[in-house]
């Protein structure tokens, strides 16, 4: 039962990874949360796989979320290309498993898709938009989005190229900032187009559908559609990173196995109307990202 504004029980799958681990810390402020990943860590509480069934079952059953916000999936879309089985296991099956225990349970889901359910032709994508993945990434998370469909109660959100201050991670942002110390060329990409997320923002609109029990299907993106090599540039503005090692080049230079959705720019009007959010804009959040940086190195310094 979804009580507006009350301190629920929250489980979120995937807990290891990088929305997972900033969602846990953000909704821990308010909620009881609990973390399920394979990997232990500090913000998984139960180590877990979800395409095991019964261990699932039994974790499920101990914890007796109010809540589930599932995130947990394999990410690496080349990887997932090659991957076939693999990833329809995890991404698909696993859901499957979670959306078992919530239907008998009655309880809601908050699933974590993406972008990469449309096909990347006309931009521009809203959530009427029709859906046509081209790579099995996107296959697998569009028949995950279906099999979360089947609830009573879910919320589907689908963001794209997620980016934050994450020590050790491998997000599009970190591994610009990486290049300050590693000072060699990085390729970047001018023909695919998307709305970045800051993962701040994205746990934000994520805390807010909670306290708003909204449900449905939303887009989740950035209020800015821009080409990865335009991004990458605002980065190295913001950052001091020397933009000659920024090496402007196309998808097809860089024999990818998937095929990627170009031109995927989305509007997200409809989430933040709902939530009546304003959303900051690319260069807010990452000098937003610059201060929590600089707080950090102080931190550990002292
Ligand atoms: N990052 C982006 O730019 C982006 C964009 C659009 C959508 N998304 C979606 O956002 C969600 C989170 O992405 P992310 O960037 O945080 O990915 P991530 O860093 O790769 O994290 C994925 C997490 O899933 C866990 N996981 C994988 N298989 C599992 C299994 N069988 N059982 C339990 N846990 C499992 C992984 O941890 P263990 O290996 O420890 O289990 C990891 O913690 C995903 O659903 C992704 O499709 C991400």
């Amino acid at each position: 039962m979804i009580n507006n504004n009350q301190t629920m029980k929250i489980l979120i799958t995937g807990s290891a990874g990088f929305v997972g681990k900033n969602l846990f810390n953000y909704l821990k402020k308010e909620h009881e949360v609990y973390g399920i990943s394979r990997r232990a860590g500090e913000t998984t509480t139960h180590q877990c796989d979800i395409t095991k069934r019964d261990d699932l079952m039994q974790v499920l059953n101990l914890i007796n979320p109010d809540l589930i916000v599932h995130s947990a999936a394999l990410t690496f879309v080349d990887y997932c290309q090659e991957h076939k089985d693999e990833t329809w296991t995890t991404n698909v099956d696993g859901t499957l498993n979670l959306v078992k225990w919530s239907f008998l349970n009655k309880k809601k889901i908050i699933y974590i898709s993406t972008d990469y359910v449309y096909a990347g032709e006309k931009g521009n994508y809203s959530e009427e938009s029709e859906t046509k993945p081209v790579n099995i990434y996107g296959e697998t998370k569009l028949a995950a989005e279906k099999i979360i469909s089947i609830l009573p109660n879910f919320l589907i959100l689908r963001p794209t190229v997620i980016f934050g201050y994450d020590p050790g991670g491998s997000n599009f942002f970190m591994q610009l900032l990486r290049l300050k110390e590693k000072k060699e060329l990085k390729k970047i990409v001018d023909d695919q187009i998307s709305n970045p997320i800051d993962v701040l923002v994205l746990c934000e609109y994520i805390k807010l559908s909670i306290e708003k029990n909204i449900s449905g299907v939303f887009n989740a993106t950035g209020p800015e559609t821009v080409d990865r090599f335009v991004f990458a540039n605002l980065i190295a503005s913001i950052f001091n990173i020397d933009n000659n090692l920024l090496q402007k080049v196309k998808t097809s230079e860089l024999g990818q196995k998937a095929l990627r959705p170009m031109n995927n720019g989305s509007t997200s009007t409809k989430l933040r109307s709902v939530l009546n959010y304003k959303c900051p804009s690319l260069r807010e959040s990452l000098e937003n990202h610059k201060k929590i940086m600089e707080s950090d190195k102080i931190k550990n310094l002292n």
